[in-house]
């Protein structure tokens, strides 16, 4: 089996971060390696930064697409670890190529940018994948297989939350990277919190009740003075089935690291999990809980969670495996696509769709607020 050459946008400099978590993650199967990026939206800077990588370096994505139209660079998907500002540009210019992408969330800055790829990955056909890193977790999948399967009854109501501490404070004034883009509507968007986080919490609350989100009542703060956008975002959700969300994310929570999850109530049981010990999925019935672990054995799990597996039951799998499993599921795309032989089936992770979903979530959200709580429609 040759390996998957994968390339990058995003990710370089000494201070960056999801990028390096995308190569390490991507390269944990031996089946994929990253050979070419434009890391870095200075073309100098990128040039120099792929040299670093040791990777084969471009100063913008269309060079970078030529250079592969020509045969002068071989790439078989491309990752976008950009600010969200870069994503539309980035990813565009590849579906339109026929590259496909893994792209970072949220999908874009703006509806519209969404839309117009939804249409585009649509009309080329090229694989895309959304990067909700916890989605890639074992027991997340096999929540959503649980409900798929009926096993907690109908769905009346999901808790799902991300609480973080991180922008307590006016860290952005310091200059630190990550929180002054985040804080920067030009190139978060119109959330900060929601766009960033609350678009985890919605995902976990939609895509693993197989639900959407019809209309929404919010409330949006920014604690944190000088800000322009929310550091804290509530919102209750009319759900498609008639049920009730509870969709919360928050930066303001000191001492709060990654904590995300969800609980999902059914009307024979109820499902939680937790980010942070995200090997273990808790079931709850009227008379007694059950706990399942990742690995457990094959009976719990159906084939296609377990060919996700890469450990024994009791060896550690975790976030860089969480997010290696969106990559699976990318590579798995784009071999069967290629119609090579004895390629697993790919798992429903989120993509397009989801995205978009997840933009006009988040917009609905900031109109309500601004209406003061009013039900918007999504
Ligand atoms: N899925 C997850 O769990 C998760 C976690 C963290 C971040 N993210 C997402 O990943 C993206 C990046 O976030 P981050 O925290 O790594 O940010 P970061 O600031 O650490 O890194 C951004 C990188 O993009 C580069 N860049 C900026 N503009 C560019 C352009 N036009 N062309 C090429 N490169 C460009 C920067 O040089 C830097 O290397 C965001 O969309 C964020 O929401 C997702």
């Amino acid at each position: 089996m040759k390996k998957l050459k994968v390339a990058m946008v995003g990710g370089g400099g000494g201070g960056s971060f999801f990028g390096r978590v995308h190569w390490r993650a991507l390269s944990l199967d031996g089946s994929r390696e990253l050979v070419a990026g434009v890391l870095r939206s200075n073309p100098v800077a990128a040039l120099e930064s792929a040299k670093e990588w040791g990777i084969q370096g471009f100063p913008d994505v269309p060079s970078m697409i030529r250079a592969w139209k020509k045969g002068q660079v071989e790439i078989d998907y491309v990752v976008v670890a950009t600010p969200n500002h870069a994503h539309f540009k980035a990813a565009k210019a590849c579906i339109e190529a026929g590259l496909p992408v893994l792209c970072e969330k949220p999908m874009t800055l703006t509806v519209d940018e969404s839309e117009k790829l939804v249409a585009l990955v649509h009309a080329k056909k090229v694989p895309f994948v959304l990067a909700h890193t916890y989605t890639g977790h074992p027991m997340m999948m096999f929540a959503r297989e649980m409900v798929r399967a009926g096993q907690v009854g109908q769905v009346r109501k999901i808790e799902s939350w991300y609480s973080q501490g991180w922008l307590a404070t006016a860290l952005e004034k310091s200059g630190q990277q990550q929180a002054s883009w985040r804080t920067d509507p030009k190139r978060t968007g119109i959330s900060n919190c929601g766009g960033d986080i609350g678009t985890h919490a919605f995902v976990a609350a939609t895509w693993v009740s197989g639900l959407s989100v019809k209309r929404v009542s919010a409330r949006l703060n920014t604690f944190v003075k000088g800000r322009k956008l929310d550091d804290d975002f509530n919102v209750i959700a009319e759900l498609s089935n008639g049920g009730t969300a509870l969709i919360t994310a928050t930066q303001i929570a000191i001492g709060h690291k990654n904590d995300c999850g969800f609980r999902l109530y059914g009307t024979t049981g109820s499902l939680e999990w937790h980010q942070e010990a995200a090997e273990q999925l808790i079931v709850r019935r009227p008379d007694h809980d059950e706990s399942y672990w990742i690995g457990s054995g094959a009976p719990i799990t159906s084939a296609v969670v377990s060919s996700y597996l890469r450990a024994p039951a009791g060896h550690h799998e975790d976030f860089f495996e969480a997010l290696g499993n969106l990559h699976t599921t990318m590579e798995r795309l784009v071999r069967r696509q290629r119609r090579e032989k004895h390629v697993p089936e790919a798992y429903p992770h989120p993509g397009v769709a989801e995205g978009l979903a997840g933009m006009k979530f988040v917009r609905a959200a900031v109109r309500s607020s601004k209406a003061k709580g009013a039900w918007t429609v999504v």
